[in-house]
């Protein structure tokens, strides 16, 4: 089996084996996207998960997967609470609000979950408290005592974000949690040096306190084995197996905090944020099937997350492939659950060229985004501009190019030049004629690159390729000049409209191959098409189906504006 290793050669070979195996037709996919943290909007950034996530879970259904697709808000961590404290309102208070709004962002950019989630629902709550019950009966849950700052101002344990100070490795400053502007290290509880109160300002005490941690250390073989063989993208695998080879500790589990989910017989104390949270992908894929299948639901979701008979697959980004690579699978297989098929990373956005930053300005709402462009260039953007492991950097002026381009330039043009012939030479309808052999095997040969690049996640060399089908729709118009046959015999006329047949074929097949990508958009276009059909509901096989002749066209608008400079 492959090891996911660029270097030794058989990688791509083998990976895209594994991967193909792994999605079949019998078994369900479910699809998951990492769980936003609710305590501010939604920057682009963030749509780097969820829009390719939106893209892969669209294409599979118009191959006939049977999809799942679940995500919600991260509800809990001291991020939150600090934030509601910040502004004398409660976490729910903070929640509720940045839910809300998360909500409204996916559904305007058309991200269509099947189920979108809180991990402060009962049933989270209940699905947690469950696994960490069951990773304790199994041994894999410790107590270990721990000097831990301690506020006395305040009175209270300064858990992850309450507290400052500095990095043990690198000697920078750093948050309780991670070691933000130094080495990037994570630190775990305990860990920080000349803690400070982030609260009230005061030089914290260390106090010692038992603590629990679970017994990651005993999982390395495990991991290893689990790793190679896991499908999605090679940087996701590389840097957890590297990491798995490096060093494995234990992680601490609880924290002293009132927000979260309790932790099994302790008031005091709740379970780390990164325990309920991945827990999410499974309460809310209960939630989903309750809705779906009343009847069925839950030998369904027995078959999914007990019994290995589903291809799950994560989608996330870089930042966060340790808490799925390592800390996600162990605690599974340490609580018997089923493991994840693949995970897939995707690079992480700039803008301009350094890194997205809330504090120091460099951010992009897509709420104030879409109240200019249309929310479908912006999925082009993040799908089109780089591949999906790789760094995408944003910029006004590469915006603009992408979409005045390509979006314009090449599907624009062939859109409104071909429906606006057909309306003024033959009466708004499709005309009579065959499709020629060229035509069809362009289509198929598309429908093949887009396949085979979507199951190795390259979600631009996919939409690439259609882009060309596009291009070659404009060059074949281009080279048999319909116009100059418009007006001639009866002979020339019936070419003509062979010709524009065939052109409208290719962009019906364009229109179906990227509702992935621009499903508003390919739904104006559809309809444009004089297509009667739901475009989010037709299958693949539609993109080599003839175009009924004598079907009405509507009357052709523009399907992009530019974008100004
Ligand atoms: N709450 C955690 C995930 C828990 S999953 C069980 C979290 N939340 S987040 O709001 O910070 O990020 C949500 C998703 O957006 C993650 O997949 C993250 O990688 C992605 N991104 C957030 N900022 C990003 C960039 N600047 N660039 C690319 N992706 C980014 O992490
Ligand atoms: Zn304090």
């Amino acid at each position: 089996m492959c090891d996911g290793r660029e270097d030794d050669g058989c990688c791509l070979l083998f990976c895209i084996d594994d991967i193909a195996a792994m999605i079949t037709r019998d078994r369900p996919v479910i699809v998951t996207a990492a769980l936003p943290y609710v305590n501010g909007e939604c920057h682009i950034g963030h749509l780097r998960t969820y829009v390719p996530a939106d893209v892969f879970v669209r294409m599979l259904r118009k191959m006939g997967y049977d999809v799942l697709f679940v995500c919600g808000s991260d509800t809990h961590g001291t991020p939150i609470v600090l934030s509601a404290e910040s502004e004398g309102v409660s976490p729910e208070e903070i929640v509720r609000r940045y839910h809300e709004h998360f909500r409204r962002v996916f559904s305007d950019l058309r991200v269509c979950f099947d189920y979108y989630g809180s991990t402060d629902d009962e049933s989270n709550h209940r699905r947690t408290r469950e696994i960490v019950e069951k990773l304790m009966e199994r041994g894999y849950v410790y107590e270990r005592k721990v000097m831990l700052a301690f506020c006395e101002r305040c009175g209270r344990f300064l858990p992850d974000r309450y507290v400052e100070g500095v990095c043990p490795y690198c000697g920078e400053r750093a948050r309780g949690d991670e070691c933000d502007q130094g080495c990037g290290r994570h630190l775990e509880p305990g860990e920080i040096r000349e803690p400070v109160c982030k609260v009230c300002g005061s030089p914290a005490k260390f106090r010692e306190r038992t603590h629990y941690y679970f017994r990651l250390s005993a999982f390395a073989d495990f991991l290893l084995s689990f790793l190679k063989n896991l499908g999605g993208t090679a940087n996701a695998r590389n840097y957890a197996i590297e990491w798995v080879r490096r060093e494995l500790k234990d992680w601490c589990i609880t924290r002293d905090l009132k927000w979260g989910v309790r932790f099994p017989n302790r008031d005091d104390l709740v379970v780390y944020v990164w325990v309920d949270a991945p827990i999410g992908y499974i309460s809310f894929t209960e939630e989903a099937l309750k809705l779906k299948d009343s009847e069925n639901w839950e030998r369904r979701w027995r078959e999914i997350w007990m019994e290995n008979r589903a291809t799950i697959i994560h989608f996330i980004g870089t930042d966060i492939i340790y808490h799925h690579c390592i800390f996600w699978p162990a605690m599974l297989k340490g609580a018997e659950y089923s493991l994840p098929s693949a995970v897939v990373a995707s690079g992480m956005m700039t803008i301009n060229g350094k890194p997205l930053s809330k504090s120091r300005g460099n951010v992009i709402w897509v709420a104030d985004f879409i109240k200019r462009f249309h929310p479908d260039t912006l999925r082009y953007f993040l799908i089109a501009h780089s591949s999906h492991t790789k760094e995408l950097d944003f910029s006004w002026e590469a915006f603009r190019t992408r979409v005045n381009n390509e979006l314009l330039a090449i599907l624009g043009n062939l859109a409104f030049r071909v429906l606006s012939f057909a309306h003024k030479h033959f009466g708004a309808e499709v005309p009579d004629g065959e499709i020629e052999d060229e035509v069809i095997s362009y289509i198929i040969k598309t429908r093949d690159e887009a396949v085979n690049a979507l199951f190795e996640y390259e979600f631009k060399r996919m939409t690439d390729s259609i882009m060309k089908l596009a291009d070659f729709g404009n060059s074949y118009f281009q080279r048999e000049e319909p116009w100059h046959l418009i007006k001639s015999d009866e002979k020339d006329r019936k070419r003509c409209g062979e010709i524009v047949k065939n052109t409208l074929q290719i962009l019906k097949a364009v229109c179906v191959l990227l509702e992935p990508v621009m499903p508003s958009k390919m739904e104006e276009l559809w309809k444009q098409l004089g297509m009667e059909s739901d475009i989010h509901e037709v299958s693949m096989n539609e993109i080599t189906i003839p175009l009924k002749s004598g079907q009405p066209l509507e009357k052709p608008e523009k399907l992009f504006k530019p974008v100004m400079s």
